[in-house]
This record gives C-alpha cells, sequence and structure tokens, in this order.
C-alpha cells in the first residue's frame, strides 16, 4: 500500500464520527431506549417553504430545454453572489458581488482556503474550537498553535496572544462556547492584523444568533478589514441547509489573495449545484428571511431551556453576551472524580440516561473538564434528555 499522508494519519477520527459510532453501540446495546442526540449541531427543522418552492421551481426549469444548464460559474451565478453581497451593503466594508463565492458550505470553504497559503505558514486557532480548523490547516501543511480560551479570559483570547503573524481563524459566535466578539473586540483583532500583515479566517456559520450592534455578524463591521480578512458564511444553520450544502466565501481584492483564489477554484471546482443556489437566493429574500425566524427562535428556546435547568442541577454554564443566543451550550462536567475527564462524562450520560452530548476534550485540550449540549434538536427531544438527566443526576 502507497504511504498515506502523515498530517492525516497523526489525527484522530472527526469527533463526530466519533460521537455517532458511540451513539450506534449504546443503541445496540439498549435497543429499547432511544438515544436523544444533544451532540452534533445538526437542524431539526424545516427549510423555508420559500427556499422549498425554489428547488422545485429550478429543477422543473432545468427538465426543459429552454432552463436546461451545463456547467454554472464556479464562483457562482450572479443571482445568488449579489443576494449575498446586498446583506453586507449597510456595512462600513460593503462588498460587491465578485468577492462572493459561493461554496457547498463552510467546512468545505475553509478546507479550500488553507491551501492558499505556503505550508510554513502559522495558523491560529482558538482552544477550544471546532475541531475541522485544525484538521484541515494541519493537513494543508500548516503548524497549528492554540489561543487558550477559559474561564478568566470569557473564552475570547487577545490578539497578542498570537505570538506570531499568521492566519488566525474566528469564529463569532464561537462553536463550542458560545462567545461572541464584541465590536471593540473585533476592531483590536483587525487594526493587529493590519498591523502584523496577520491574516483573519471568520467563521461566521452561527452569526443568525446574535443580535444587536455590539455583537457585528461580520467583520466587515470594522473599517479596514477588507485588507486582512476573508470571510465564511453558511446557510447551514440560519436556513436548515446542512444536508442541503450552500455557504460562501468573502475573498476582497485588498487581501491580495483574489489571483490565488480563483487559480484554486479554477482546477477545484465546478461551482454549488443550480437548483441549491436558487433555493439560498430565496432564503435571503424578504420572505425567506422572515420565515427562518421560526426555527431561529425554537433553536433559542431550547437553548433557554437547557440553561435553565443545567442552572437548577447545579452545573456551570459559561456566560452569554446580551445579544448573544448561541446555539451550543458549553457546561463544565458536575463535580466529582471524573470533572477533568469529559470523555467519561460523555460515555456516562449516553450510557446512563442515553443522551449525547460532545465532550470538551474534542474541541481541544483546554475543553477537557466540560461538555457541549446543542440547542438544534426538537423540543420534544430536548425536553425528554433534559429530564433525563435531572433524574439521572440528582
Ligand atoms: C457541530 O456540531 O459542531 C457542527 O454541526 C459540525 C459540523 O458542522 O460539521
Amino acid at each position: 500500500m502507497l504511504p498515506l499522508h502523515p498530517a492525516l494519519l497523526s489525527q484522530p477520527d472527526y469527533l463526530f464520527s466519533q460521537i455517532a459510532a458511540a451513539a450506534e453501540e449504546e443503541r445496540k446495546r439498549h435497543p429499547h431506549r432511544r438515544v436523544i442526540s444533544l451532540g452534533i449541531g445538526d437542524v431539526t427543522q424545516p427549510i423555508a417553504p420559500v427556499a422549498a418552492s425554489a428547488l422545485r421551481t429550478a429543477a422543473a426549469e432545468l427538465a426543459t430545454q429552454k432552463g436546461q444548464k451545463g456547467y454554472g460559474p464556479a464562483a457562482g451565478y450572479p443571482f445568488l453572489r449579489e443576494a449575498i453581497a446586498a446583506q453586507y451593503a449597510d456595512l462600513p466594508c460593503p462588498i460587491p458581488p465578485e468577492e462572493v463565492t459561493v461554496t457547498a458550505g463552510s467546512k468545505e470553504a475553509l478546507g479550500a482556503l488553507f491551501s492558499l497559503w505556503e505550508p510554513g505558514v502559522p495558523v491560529w486557532v482558538c482552544d477550544p474550537v471546532y475541531p475541522a480548523y485544525r484538521a484541515q490547516a494541519e493537513a494543508a501543511g500548516h503548524p497549528v498553535f492554540s489561543l487558550p480560551c477559559r474561564v478568566e479570559n470569557d473564552f475570547l483570547p487577545q490578539p497578542e496572544e498570537a505570538a506570531k503573524p499568521g492566519l488566525i481563524v474566528l469564529c463569532t459566535p464561537n462553536n463550542p462556547t458560545g462567545a461572541a466578539l464584541s465590536l471593540v473586540e473585533m476592531t483590536e483583532w483587525v487594526n493587529w492584523a493590519n498591523r502584523t500583515g496577520s491574516l483573519l479566517l471568520v467563521d461566521t456559520a452561527y452569526a443568525a444568533f446574535l443580535s444587536g450592534e455590539e455583537l457585528p455578524r461580520s467583520i466587515y463591521a470594522v473599517p479596514g478589514a477588507k485588507r486582512c480578512a476573508i470571510e465564511v458564511g453558511s446557510f447551514s444553520k440560519s436556513d436548515g441547509f446542512t444536508g442541503v450544502r450552500c455557504g460562501w466565501v468573502i475573498l476582497p481584492r485588498e487581501t491580495g489573495c483574489a489571483a490565488a483564489w480563483q487559480r484554486w477554484l479554477g482546477s477545484h471546482s465546478n461551482g454549488t449545484s443550480y437548483p441549491i443556489q436558487r433555493a439560498a437566493e430565496a432564503a435571503l429574500s424578504p420572505t425567506g428571511l422572515r420565515q427562518r425566524q421560526k426555527a431561529l427562535a425554537l433553536y433559542r428556546q431550547n437553548a433557554a431551556t437547557m440553561l435553565q435547568m443545567f442552572h437548577k442541577l447545579g452545573l456551570t454554564c459559561a456566560a452569554r453576551r446580551p445579544g448573544c443566543l448561541a446555539p451550543y451550550l458549553w457546561v463544565r462536567c458536575p463535580d466529582g472524580p471524573d470533572a477533568q475527564n469529559s470523555w467519561a462524562w460523555f460515555h456516562r450520560l449516553l450510557e446512563g440516561c442515553g443522551v449525547l452530548c460532545a465532550p470538551g476534550a474534542g474541541f481541544g485540550q483546554m475543553g477537557e473538564g466540560w461538555l457541549r449540549f446543542t440547542a438544534f434538536s426538537r423540543p420534544e427531544d430536548t425536553a425528554e434528555a433534559l429530564r433525563r438527566m435531572e433524574h439521572f443526576l440528582r
């Protein structure tokens, strides 16, 4: 057998594959008890009716001679690039459609972006953080360093903690901690990046869970960000597209990376499918933006209910800033002998009450001693999981 890439060999399996495998084992052990997943952050509410209707119309169009489509533009159809750009129109740094690329999702986009820079360019990620960042950056040959996120720094590291310039991956609100950057903190990152020649890679997959001007949904709320920031967005969590797959990249000309990105796109991508781009366009229409609120409100309510129960159980939860209703609850493992062993608690909850969460250690060393619970489950499942946990932990 040919040798496999060392970066892949040295990595653990993807956290959510490990979790899914553990859930499967548990189902086999107890076939009569349903496992309730508060593990992977997967949506459970339907996509907006207007987006579903756009999908159907686009599919019907493809079945006609006039509406037939060949390869689409690698960067996306102009109608969707314009609709995405319009979301940024009122910001201090407006984004023209030419700086928007439509992608199959933010995970796919980030994986692609890491290959733009010379292997060896340092990448800084928060710890704990969504594990795909580290895995993707390492696979692209970058040394990856951690920016520790602790209770003491509100889970928000300072720019100066990145000891040398490089690519800094930020996600606001953060997955898994729910920490959201304020406008002041974002401005500090932008100023630091411009001063040191660093580049910010900003993941806004959860931006729909922020409100108010104090917690911006985009890095382009900060003047000067176009010189030092690339932003990645997603319809997954805001519009129920985790399985539909659509996202975008904002890559401003001022970053100096546009030509490399176009070269990458040309040889790696034939774009995202036409019906899905039409559905995404519909999701951003005034009707789509109104219809998405139903699912978002339900997830927020789940998060509030979970927070209340965790407090009632005496568990410590990471604080949230006003205006941040992040869909993940970051909760300290219950006191006791295994308080610093999140995998032990993960298995204890799964085996003891059939509730699946995500162990903090899976998000980085600093996540040890914590557990993540998603608020994306159905309300009735969330309620049942909380009932089971209350019974088990009391
Ligand atoms: C999560 O649960 O962190 C995400 O939903 C996983 C993913 O996007 O792959």
